[in-house]
This record gives structure tokens, C-alpha cells and sequence, in this order.
């Protein structure tokens, strides 16, 4: 039987109302066979300060750290904050890459979904974290791309996603993501 693989959700945006979140939400009532989505959190990690690592670590980077250690993937969700990546998921990207030599990031398959109010669908975030991607020698999902324009179209009130389009291909990202993240499991 096929392992279920464990996939961590990282979303670029804190507020409560996030489209990205609502997004990352639908992905995971999706209920893709063999994969089991959770959020990370990133919302209580101190900015990234060598000295702490050196001093005494804190615990949110110890934990932060442990859990991306046990996933199978990540799937990265987030907003573009002035043509780049909000700070508090580069912060995330900071942390869990020291101490040096010894990056959680390392080898772990990825996907990114940028989503925006505007129409170019957060373009310039999601090519942004694809640089930092590359360093961490992050294997990231190529084709399809995920460029999610017109955000707030997207969703009724209760925060159900009510455009048709987008959840179909929404279902087909995660299978390509599935299917692709098997040739690297171990
Ligand atoms: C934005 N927004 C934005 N949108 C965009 O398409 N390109 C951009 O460069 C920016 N820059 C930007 C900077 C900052 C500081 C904020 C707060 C917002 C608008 C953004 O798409 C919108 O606020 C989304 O709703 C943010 O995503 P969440 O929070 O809904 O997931």
C-alpha cells in the first residue's frame, strides 16, 4: 500500500481573512488520496539573529525546525508583498536554514501557489521564493505553475471557494505535486 506522505503548509500571509490561507484551507478539505496536509505555523518565530542560535536557541526554532524535518513535502502558499515574498515567510526560510550546514530545507520536495488580489496572481513573490529555493536545494515543482489572480473573487462569505475553474485546477496542482514528489521519497 502506498505510504501517505506528510505534507507542511507554509502560508505567507498572518491575518485572519487571508485569501492564501482560504486557499491553503480548500487544499486541504480536498482529500487527496495519500497525502496528509497540516498547517506550520511561522507566526511565532523570532526574526532570525545568529547570536540566539549561538546563545540559547529558542524553542519556536527548535520546534520549527524539528517539524519540517518530518514532512515529506512542503507546499508553500502566500501572498506577494511588493513584488517579493512577505518577510515572515523568508523569516521561516531564514531559520530553518541555520545552523549552517545543517538546513532542514535540504533535498525536500516543494510546491508554490502565489495568489493576489491583483491579476498577475503574486508572479513576482512566487519567482522571488523560487530563488531562495534553488540555494536550499529545494527540488520545486516546475509545471504546473500557480499564479492565483483575482483573489477576492474567489470565495463566498463564509470563506467556501465558490469559482469552479480555480478548483479544478487546484485538484489537478496537488495530483502533479503528488505524482512528481514520488521519485524523491527514499
Ligand atoms: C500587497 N499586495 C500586493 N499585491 C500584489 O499583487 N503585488 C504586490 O506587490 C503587493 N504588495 C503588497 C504589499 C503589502 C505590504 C500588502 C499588505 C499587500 C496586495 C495583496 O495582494 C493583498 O493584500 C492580498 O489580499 C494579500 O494576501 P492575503 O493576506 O489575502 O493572503
Amino acid at each position: 500500500m502506498m505510504r501517505v506522505k506528510k505534507i507542511g503548509i507554509l502560508i505567507g500571509s498572518l491575518r485572519k481573512e487571508s485569501y492564501n490561507r482560504k486557499i491553503a484551507k480548500h487544499i486541504m478539505e480536498l482529500a487527496t488520496e495519500g497525502l496528509d496536509f497540516k498547517e506550520i505555523k511561522i507566526d511565532n518565530l523570532p526574526f532570525y539573529n545568529e547570536d540566539l542560535d549561538k546563545e540559547k536557541t529558542p524553542e519556536a526554532y527548535l520546534d520549527f525546525r524539528k517539524s519540517i524535518l518530518s514532512l515529506d513535502a512542503i507546499l508553500f502558499v502566500t501572498p506577494e508583498y511588493n513584488r517579493s515574498i512577505p518577510a515572515v515567510l523568508k523569516n521561516a526560510l531564514d531559520v530553518g536554514s541555520r545552523p549552517y550546514g545543517k538546513s532542514v530545507w535540504d533535498l525536500k520536495p516543494a510546491a508554490i501557489i502565489s495568489s493576489s488580489i491583483g491579476a498577475i496572481g503574486g508572479f513576482g513573490a512566487n519567482h522571488h521564493l523560487r530563488q531562495s529555493l534553488v540555494f536550499l536545494n529545494m527540488p520545486c515543482l516546475a509545471q504546473p505553475e500557480a499564479y492565483i489572480g483575482n483573489a477576492s473573487k474567489l470565495f463566498d462569505k463564509a470563506g467556501k471557494m465558490i469559482n469552479e475553474d480555480t478548483d479544478k485546477f487546484l485538484n489537478q496542482f496537488i495530483i502533479s505535486f503528488s505524482e512528481w514528489m514520488e521519485r524523491f521519497q527514499k
